[in-house]
């Protein structure tokens, strides 16, 4: 199977973007044997402070050495520091100090990366765009997923994810004020398809594949309705060419669920932390639809 690197997406922040990373993430390498890397590429680093624990995170990622930073900060500097394998955070640590899921893989991020939006604007747009290709593409050819958590935000960090992207994935809380949002979105996301354009000769532009609704609760009729508007909003944008026809609403709804917020500060994917829970049992769910879309079984 070739990889599919995907980015999580939304400049509308706290809508379940490194939740929905993290428990697609475990769920693909837990139910599906795939093997998976998540690139975290927010300063806010709340993938790695999930997967990891904030000491040893920080101890790893000591002045973003060890951290997608290096990444960045190498192309400023036109050095070559970034070590993959030293970054790589392989599986994660249980209750029992045992490693789990070995072959759910994670470059950190690090708080250094604020400082890149600031200066990035020194390079060359092309090399902006080409920096992850440029430093991870032949490292990605090594999973089957490589899913990209980005910061609520369609700067350049954001924008050099995009452009890595076969496809983004765009998660979303259903209510009347992020509607609007997203058609913006989705706009702002043909307006860099052509700018990328020149960049990317016989490359796939990158698209938005997919939406997904966390935070979904089924008391009252306010998130049913709000899901309808989204749907009809969808169809409108598809006819006028503003969303590909492919792009889906992918099912289930990942609802809201308690031990889905317990999980993060228990540093484990609610997979691993309640696999009774509906948490576990939404995004199992999602994860198959996940697969039969980006593999191509719809
Ligand atoms: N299904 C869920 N049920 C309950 N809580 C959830 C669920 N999904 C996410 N959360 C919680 O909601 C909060 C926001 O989620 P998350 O951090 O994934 O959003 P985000 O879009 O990545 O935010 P940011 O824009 O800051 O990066 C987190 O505290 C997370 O634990
Ligand atoms: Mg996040």
């Amino acid at each position: 199977m070739s990889s599919k690197v995907l980015a999580f997406i939304n400049f509308k922040g706290g809508v379940g973007k490194t939740a929905t990373v993290v428990n697609i993430g475990a769920t693909l390498v837990a139910l599906h044997e795939r093997k998976v890397l998540i690139v975290d590429l927010d300063p806010q680093s709340n993938a790695s402070l999930w997967l990891m624990r904030p000491d040893r995170w920080r101890e790893h990622v000591a002045r973003g050495r060890r951290s997608t930073f290096q990444i960045f900060d190498d192309a400023l500097q036109g050095k070559n520091r970034f070590d993959f394998d030293e970054t790589l955070v392989r599986g994660v640590v249980t209750w029992t100090g045992f490693t789990d899921l070995p072959r759910l893989h994670l470059l950190p991020a690090a708080v250094e990366l604020l400082r890149i939006e600031d200066r990035i604007h020194e390079l060359r747009a092309s090399a902006i765009y080409q920096i992850l290709d440029s430093t991870l593409g032949t490292q990605f050819k090594q999973y089957d997923y490589i899913l990209l958590d980005c910061p609520p935000n369609l700067y350049s960090t954001t924008k050099t994810a995009i452009f890595s992207a076969d496809n983004c994935v765009v998660p979303y809380v259903p209510d009347y004020l992020s509607l609007s949002g997203f058609q913006v979105l989705a706009e702002q996301i043909i307006e860099m398809r052509e700018k990328f354009a020149p960049y990317l000769p016989g490359r796939r532009k990158p698209n938005i594949g997919a939406l997904i609704v966390s935070h979904y609760r089924q008391s009252g009729n306010v998130f049913r309705l709000a899901v309808n508007e989204l749907e009809l909003s969808m169809a409108a944008l598809r006819e006028t060419g503003v969303l590909p026809d492919s792009a889906i609403l992918l099912q289930p709804c990942i609802r809201h669920c308690v031990r889905v917020a317990e999980s993060t500060s228990e540093h484990l994917p609610v997979i691993l932390y309640a696999p009774g829970s509906i948490g576990a049992q939404d995004y199992a769910d999602l994860t198959q639809r996940f697969v039969d879309l980006f593999e191509g079984k719809k």
